[in-house]
């Protein structure tokens, strides 16, 4: 979190404040966007856009520089190598590009070009740098994680000197069409076109050149002004290498629609960023940043990154991942492809044309061709690893606000959300439970006890989170600090000198976690018998890892910093987040010897890859109805970018909100997948309890449906591990030829569950209007009310303040667990409960997965997935992945979930056929009877059939004859 002023304790640490952070001092309704760059304040981006600018204005006559050798190219074991050759001045001089394209047999593509000179360190540095010579090459060891074997039986299909096809994918699917001159990529699916690379001509890498001193009164011209060093907000930035961005367009085809490439505030559908009605003007922006108090409906830079973008039109998915760490901004226009005078009276596609733009590094880039979203998740999910499982009180929700006062304070929080019987996993602590900043310690007069803190929570099964950032406060005789410095493991500055800049604590340091050496001894300071007061039930959050500076450019590290492997802080900043959160969730995994317990760690700041360690949450947001409703297509981004543990502070971090936003907004944190109500320390405490009636009661109710529902939840973050779905699936993801619903940014499906939510986000709305993407029955969650639908058409949901806009979609089964307790751990062994909402033709099919929600022991076969399903009016449960249950040894967990059982099955849109008094149940060769009660439909709701004390074991399989 940030403030306007450091809440720190001690006059020193405020005086400085006031004096280094006086622009953040003025009262702020928004963003002081002036602290941020613009395109133009950058120049690498402006050059970029002028270079683009340049190419449309010249038309057909516009003749990009790049062309490749084409003798030089050659197809072996799945990857082109050759060379581009830039053409750099008149006198016909070049610059080699070594090319490589990669086959990969998943079906995905990747384009990586390099720079010769870089590569072989024929260049100079200037002003002594001890920077890298190379173009940062390392990011692939962070964050690809597997998928990059070859297809050898890519093949090429033509060449001549013009061009070579090549032939890859499943079945020989996918075509690669390399032009040589100039050099053109045009990826094409079952002979049509889908991706282009270099299609409009925007290719451009800023070779390395020697710095020539102008000559006496001779300005730089305005092109070449930030080439060597640029200022901004009184920062200068020493370029040792001069200029060296990497820029390239990408169409897509016809595909009108672009998503991804989190983390920004607008819509879910990306806008066209060069202007015109309803456009942006600046592009899309990734620059992992502490933006204070961010603005809505906008494409600057949040706190992370993932340039990963999806296209999509009627039945089609493509996508593209940009793998670039270094600042990146993305123009994106849309435009009727030029018609063809033969094809004139067809309607004209729009296609969608995009411009990325790095500061530095390789370009490097993945193609995906789909067709379904779910097969590009999927893809992408195999080379930057999935979701996590994980730990199950993490789906619960956690208490949060800056700040927890006392251990005393969390303790009686703890006890007066017990005695309002308000179910909550986890309270959080801020950075106020240190002793003045300096993480690993406790403050000694608010904390004296925190043992016993952190028993009373684990009494009732709930966690603690604290908070550790990276900067590490400069003060004397503080043992972390020193240990850090003294072996060298912070981050350096351009001299290669230990790093010193303003954050929380005052001075401070970084820990570098590029350096492996750092992760080793970051290691060790999570010990329970290092970090004292630590127990098994404490969990970490990792806040202002972007990492923000408070005095740095951008409240940033400045990019001519070193890191580990001397590579520029600019080369690396977007992957800064991740290898501290790494390093952390690899400390985590080590606190005692032969503890093997799954991480919970929070991040702020993210990137490709981030999603295998844990959660994020969309940063210091207000206490405004316009958050919340920014707070969906947000955390519905995450998820098409592979990073689905995602939620907003719940309530609102700055200000207060009204107590109807309260409510409402606990009704849609109930639907994120990470569900944590949070406050500034200004703010006035808000726990539910404290809301008075109706607001506590609604609240309650919001938490309530929560928990009976985590089985559901943690089911669907089963699917996001095994497969990259998104927990929170958005229309065109579950309906992709549904064109209406592509846009659609304000609902979503819950897994696999057919759950269909559409938060109430707006004041004083009492209903809304739910889009339905087909024809199938949709039935209330709450009162079975069979919903009057029409495919393609919207419904209108009553929404009183104390009602969530839910509905189940017939032809689905839900796992529950309706017994409230006060958290989830208490909830480990109930038995479940089956919601059954029947599809128009009596069908319906549901999955639940269980593991101890703790240990790998899942990774050894120690769960429970099961596939239920209901056809020819019998319900079945069996194994979801054909296993022979019986066979596998279980361990204690296993063996405990031997006696929970089916306890309740509700079958809603039940057949009259089904109208009895008992049923049979037949498992494990044993048969028994369970008694029904069948409520006939009236007055618009549906049949249903209750059947209680089934008793059939949860883990075995079983099935049920309705009629
Ligand atoms: C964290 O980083 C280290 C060093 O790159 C790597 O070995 C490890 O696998 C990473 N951990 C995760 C969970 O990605």
């Amino acid at each position: 979190m940030r403030s306007t002023i450091g809440r720190s304790s001690g006059w020193t640490a405020l005086l400085f404040l006031l004096g280094a952070l006086a622009v953040l001092l003025q009262p702020a309704a928004a963003v002081k966007e002036n602290d941020f760059k613009k395109c133009h304040q950058s120049g690498f981006c402006k050059r970029n856009r002028a270079y683009a600018d340049n190419a449309a204005s010249q038309g057909s006559n516009w003749n990009s520089p790049y062309t490749v050798i084409p003798e030089t190219t050659s197809l072996n074991a799945g990857q082109i190598q050759a060379t581009i050759i830039k053409t750099i001045n008149e006198k016909g001089e070049t610059v080699r590009l070594p090319l490589t394209i990669s086959f990969l047999q998943s079906g995905t593509a990747r384009v990586t070009v390099d720079e010769e000179k870089r590569q072989k360190k024929e260049i100079v540095l200037r002003d002594n740098s001890a920077a890298r010579k190379e173009r940062y090459n390392e990011v692939e060891d962070w964050v690809i994680v597997g998928g990059l074997e070859l297809d050898h039986t890519a093949k090429i299909s033509f060449q001549d000197k013009t061009q070579v096809n090549v032939q890859y994918g499943p079945e020989s699917k996918y075509e690669a069409v390399i032009k040589f001159s100039p050099f053109e990529i045009d990826f094409k699916r079952d002979g049509a076109s889908h991706v282009k690379f270099n299609d409009r001509g925007l290719l451009n890498v800023e070779h390395w050149r020697p710095k020539i001193e102008n000559k006496e009164g001779e300005e730089a011209s305005d092109d070449e002004s930030t080439w060597w060093d640029e200022t901004f907000g009184g920062n200068t930035d020493s370029k040792p290498r001069g200029p060296e961005s990497l820029a390239l367009d990408i169409t897509f085809p016809g595909y009108e629609h672009v998503f991804g490439i989190p983390e920004h505030t607008g819509p879910l559908s990306l806008k066209q960023t060069r202007g015109g009605e309803g456009n942006y003007e600046e592009p899309y922006r990734m620059y992992n940043s502490d933006v204070f108090e961010y603005i809505l409906d906008s494409p600057m830079t949040l706190y992370g990154s993932i340039p990963f973008m999806q296209a999509h039109r009627k039945d089609s998915s493509v996508g593209v991942f940009w793998l670039n760490v270094a600042e990146t901004w993305v123009d994106i226009t849309k435009g009727k492809d030029n018609v063809n005078p033969l094809s004139l009276g067809l309607k004209s596609k729009t296609s969608t044309h995009t411009h990325w733009i790095s500061e530095a590094g390789l370009l490097d880039v993945f193609v995906f061709m789909g067709p379904t979203p779910a097969d590009l998740t999927k893809a992408y999910g195999e080379l930057t690893g999935f979701t996590a499982m994980p730990q199950e009180f993490a789906l619960g929700y956690h208490q949060c606000r800056w700040n927890y006062i006392s251990d005393d304070d969390v303790k009686d929080v703890d006890r007066k959300m017990d005695k309002s019987k308000i179910p909550y996993d986890v309270i959080w602590l801020d950075i106020e439970y240190t002793d003045g900043k300096k993480y690993f310690t406790w403050d000694p007069h608010s904390f004296q006890d925190p043992v016993s803190m952190g028993e009373q929570l684990d009494a009732h099964g709930r966690k603690l989170v604290v908070i550790i950032d990276p900067h590490i406060k400069n003060e004397d005789g503080y043992k972390i600090v020193s240990e850090m410095t003294s072996k060298d493991l912070a981050v350096h500055n351009k001299e290669d000198k230990l790093y010193e800049g303003w954050c929380w604590p005052g001075s401070s340091h970084w820990v570098d976690c590029f350096n492996p050496k750092a992760i080793e001894w970051w290691k060790t300071l999570f010990k329970y018998d290092y970090f004292k007061g630590t127990l098994e039930n404490t969990f970490i959050w990792n806040d202002m890892n972007e990492p923000s500076v408070f005095n740095g450019p951008e409240t940033t590290m400045p990019k001519d910093n070193l890191h580990f492997g001397n590579w520029e802080h600019r080369d690396i900043h977007n992957l800064n987040g991740l290898t501290f959160h790494n390093a952390t969730f690899e400390a985590l995994l080590s606190r005692k010897k032969g503890e093997l317990r799954r991480p919970f760690v929070l991040t702020r700041s993210f990137y490709a890859g981030s999603q295998r360690l844990g959660a994020m949450w969309t940063g210091d947001n207000q206490a405004e109805w316009s958050h919340l409703e920014a707070s969906i297509p947000m955390i519905l981004n995450q998820g098409l970018a592979g990073f689905p543990f995602a939620g907003a502070d719940v309530g609102g971090f700055f200000g207060n909100p009204e107590k109807d936003l309260i409510a409402r907004w606990y009704q849609a944190g109930a639907f994120y997948p990470f569900f944590r109500g949070h406050a500034h320390i200004d703010a006035r405490r808000r726990e539910p309890y404290l809301l008075g009636e109706p607001y506590t009661q609604i609240v309650t109710a919001a938490l309530r449906l929560r928990y009976s529902l985590l089985p559901a939840w943690y089911t669907a973050f089963y699917q996001a591990n095994r497969d990259g779905s998104p927990i929170l699936r958005p229309m065109f993801w579950t309906h992709p030829s549904e064109e209406a619903g592509f846009a659609i940014e304000d609902q979503a499906f819950v897994g696999s569950t057919g759950l269909l939510v559409k938060p109430v986000v707006q004041k004083d709305k009492e209903s809304v209007e739910i889009w339905i993407p087909d024809d199938e029955v949709y039935y209330d969650y709450f009162t079975y009310q069979v919903q009057k639908t029409h495919k393609g058409k919207h419904l209108t949901v009553a929404a009183p303040l104390d009602r969530i806009p839910l509905l189940m979609r017939g032809g689905h089964m839900i796992p529950r667990r309706d017994i409230p307790r006060r958290s989830s751990a208490m909830m480990r062994f109930d038995d479940y409960t089956l919601v059954v909402a029947v599809s128009k033709t009596g069908t319906a099919e549901g999955e639940l997965y269980v593991d101890d929600g703790d240990s790998f022991d899942h990774e050894q076969g120690q769960y429970i997935h099961r596939k239920f399903s209901l056809s020819d009016n019998t319900l079945t449960s069996v194994d979801a992945e054909g296993r022979d249950t019986n066979a596998i040894k279980a361990g204690e967990w296993l063996k405990n979930m031997g006696e929970v059982r089916v306890d309740k099955i509700v079958i809603v849109g039940a057949s009259s056929a089904w109208n009895q008094k008992e049923v049979q149940v037949e498992s494990d060769g044993e048969t028994w009877t369970a008694k029904v009660h069948y409520t006939a439909a009236k007055g618009g709701r549906a049949a249903f059939a209750t059947m209680g004390r089934v008793g059939a074991k949860i883990g075995a399989d079983w099935s049920v004859k309705l009629a």
